[in-house]
């Protein structure tokens, strides 16, 4: 069976892909800092009879890390990694002049350095796999310039950056940076708790990544819409 880490996968987009992907026979190790929402997802994850782990923690812990790959190890290998979890860096969003540092040094440290941190841990696994995978979460705030958006957005635009650059370094693998498009998520009302306009669902979103699995192209940034109207 394929093995796949998701970060940030108790709820939101996390959970609906890992939801997906153990329908297909996908054996997960699952994270999010948050043990109960996390136990909580596993067991409904679960009923699709593959293995699935849960580790709580933080991405941003070095040793959570190592324990997630282990994880996986131990069912046999990584084929596919999801970088996840993300922070905002502020709660809700604020301008460049309000924006805190401390919060943009949060979103690099979680969107950018763990994701990267991850990469490496997972690298020899990923490298053994027959289709090694590495997929980043993206945003579109990462190549459009939305006033208030302007640390998340740098943080997706590294993130969007360090994936070119992995696929470059790393022809073996797939690399796929994804814009998942707007989602109604927590994350999403907790960025614009004020904007109260329909959002899709992110199990709508997952068979966009369901469709980069399946045909497989060529490393690169793909957004979930063009990929859910283009078949
Ligand atoms: N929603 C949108 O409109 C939208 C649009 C574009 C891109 N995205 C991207 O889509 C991805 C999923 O977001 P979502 O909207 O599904 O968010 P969500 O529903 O808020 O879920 C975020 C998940 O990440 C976990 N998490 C957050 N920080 C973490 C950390 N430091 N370590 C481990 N887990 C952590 C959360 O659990 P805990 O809080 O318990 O840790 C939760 O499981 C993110 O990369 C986001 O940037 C979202």
């Amino acid at each position: 069976m394929p093995v796949a880490i998701i970060t940030g996968a108790s709820k939101g987009l996390g959970r609906a892909l890992a939801d997906a992907l153990a329908a297909r026979g996908w054996d997960l190790v699952l994270d999010a800092r948050g043990a109960e929402a996390l136990t909580e997802a596993a067991q409904a994850v679960s009923r699709h009879g593959t293995r699935v782990t849960a580790l709580p923690g933080d991405v941003t812990d070095a040793g959570h890390r190592s324990e997630l790959v282990a994880a996986a190890w131990k069912f046999g290998g990584v084929d596919l990694l999801v970088n996840n979890a993300s922070a905002l860096g502020a709660e809700p969003l604020v301008r460049l002049e309000k924006l805190p540092l401390e919060g943009l040094r949060r979103a690099l440290e979680v969107n950018v350095v763990a994701a990267l941190g991850l990469v490496q841990e997972a690298l020899p696994l990923l490298r053994a796999s027959e289709a090694g995978t590495v997929i980043g979460v993206s945003s579109d705030a990462a190549a459009e310039a939305y006033e208030t958006w302007g640390g998340y957005g740098a943080s997706k635009a590294a993130l969007d950056h360090l994936a070119a650059v992995l696929s470059e370094e790393e022809p073996g693998l797939r690399v796929w940076a994804v814009d998942p498009g707007d989602m109604a998520t927590g994350l999403y009302a907790a960025a614009v708790p004020e904007d109260r306009d329909p959002r899709p669902e992110p199990a709508g979103v997952v068979p966009a990544f369901l469709r980069l699995l399946d045909e497989r192209p060529v490393s690169g940034r793909y957004g979930a819409p063009a990929l859910l109207e283009e078949r």
